[in-house]
């Protein structure tokens, strides 16, 4: 084999290949700005083609806890490579499939023991909702269609995931696709909220009334515990998630926690769960589960959920499979960064940044004008107008862009600006982040004053 790089491959030709034959999500090609080709990364740190850092600020979509290439990480999967990279996961198991399993099982509280893999955090989400409806007609309940989900929920991009997230804005050209979902208003908060009470008080009473006149037609409620990410960052108290969840047990519904997002780490705890002292019925992990390394996620039931499906007729088993369930490269990966929680003391580093959060917010707010700041874990974020608006939002954008531009990956949603670093971020990484937040705010207060 050569070892010289052939002309077509030289990165000068790659964004020009890249405008050719790719199709990016959540692009509009016809506008968007050039994407940098990013050809390194280590740490917190991007490295594009000519060698400039970006700083990633939200961990590529809030996928890699550990930061990248993490030489631990590497190691685990390069073993696992040279032993078995596959095999199918029906009528067939492995090591790393039954370490892993096992190690989730004892971290998840309650009797969250069944662990049911997959692809990505829509695919947990939607063989939850699917666990979740045959669970009632293995029962004989066959008129347990209806799903409940709060109103700007996101779970995801598969037609049942897009159900439960109906409304949330990025789904209304699919809406005749969808199945039945009663919406429940979400309660949201933040520093300070003097409302919150008041506001959580009327969320349950109309939560309660829907589950009073309609508890036996729903098969479960599904929940992004403690934070609804791409509804725009907006948080929620563990006392609320813990009375909406004893609420839809009392009414004798599933409960899915849809800890795609928050799962790993994120908010404080390792399970969001954990924080709010419940165990759900089925919980959905991915993102931060291989942190970042390969697609993979799992859907982990109660060991009552899965004695459901325990019958002589083999039609009651949960029917759903995917090519590349329980992929054993993903495994071993997914494996060895649970291990590292422990090992490197991952929930102390985690209460460090929150406090530096805390501290900037504190300061950010004397110097600006801003909205709803809030901080959970490694989670910051504060909204820019006194209003969340679309996903897509003028000053959003333009931040979005300034940030890229100065070495910054981070990606407002709506109004709200936010950060979701590595844990192995370090406080200098974090002060250039900070000051870039600083610096993106004077130029907008300047375009707003010269206007
Ligand atoms: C809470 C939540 N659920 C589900 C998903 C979908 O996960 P994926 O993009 O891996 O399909 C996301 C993605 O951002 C999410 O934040």
């Amino acid at each position: 084999m050569n070892d010289t790089p052939e002309k077509d491959v030289l990165p000068s030709n790659l964004l020009a290949k890249d405008k050719r034959y790719c199709w990016h999500p959540m692009t509009q090609h016809k506008t968007e700005p050039d994407p940098p080709v990013i050809v390194r990364a280590v740490g917190a740190s991007l490295y594009d083609e000519n060698g400039n850092e970006i700083l990633d600020m939200i961990s590529s979509w809030w996928t890699c806890v550990h930061g990248h290439s993490n030489p631990q990480l590497n190691q685990a999967l390069i073993d696992q490579a040279q032993n078995l990279e596959h095999v199918m996961f029906a009528g067939f198991t492995h090591p790393p499939a039954i370490k892993l399993a096992e190690k989730l099982a004892q971290a998840l509280p309650g009797d969250l023991n069944r662990v049911f893999y997959s692809d990505n955090g829509s695919t947990a989400n939607e063989i939850a909702l699917k666990i979740a409806y045959q669970y009632w007609i293995n029962q004989g309940q066959h008129q347990r269609t209806k799903f409940l989900a709060f109103e700007k929920a996101y779970h995801g991009e598969t037609v049942g995931a897009m159900s439960v997230g109906k409304g949330c804005g990025f789904f209304d050209d699919f809406e005749d696709l969808m199945f039945e979902v009663d919406k429940v208003p979400y309660p949201y908060t933040w520093n300070d909220d003097k409302n919150i009470e008041e506001k959580e008080r009327t969320a349950l009473e109309h939560i309660e009334k829907t589950m009073k006149q309609h508890g036996n037609e729903i098969a479960a409620l599904i929940v992004e515990p403690l934070m609804q990410g791409a509804g725009g960052l907006r948080f929620s108290r563990p006392e609320f998630m813990h009375a909406v969840t004893k609420m839809a047990h009392d009414y004798n519904l599933l409960v899915i926690y849809d800890e795609v997002a928050v799962g790993f780490g994120r908010t404080g705890r390792l399970f969001a769960c954990e924080k709010i002292g419940i165990t759900p019925d089925l919980i959905c992990l991915s993102k931060g589960l291989t942190s970042g390394y390969l697609p993979m996620s799992v859907t982990v039931a109660t060991d009552d959920v899965y004695d459901v499906f325990l019958n002589d007729d083999p039609d009651r088993a949960f029917l759903h499979s995917h090519s590349f369930t329980a992929n054993p490269l993903a495994c071993t990966v997914a494996l060895k960064s649970l291990e590292m929680f422990e090992e490197h003391k991952i929930l102390d580093k985690i209460a460090y940044i929150e406090s530096c959060h805390q501290d900037f917010l504190s300061t950010l707010q004397t110097q600006f004008q801003i909205f709803m700041p809030r901080v959970m874990g490694s989670i910051m974020a504060f909204n820019i107008a006194d209003e969340e608006g679309a996903y897509k939002n003028e000053n959003g954008e333009c931040l979005r862009e300034y940030f890229f531009q100065n070495g910054l990956n981070i990606r407002p949603i709506g109004n709200a600006v936010y950060l979701m670093p590595p844990f192995c971020i370090t406080k200098d990484q974090l002060d250039r982040a900070y000051q870039g937040i600083i610096d993106g705010l004077s130029l907008i207060h300047q375009a707003k004053q010269a206007a």
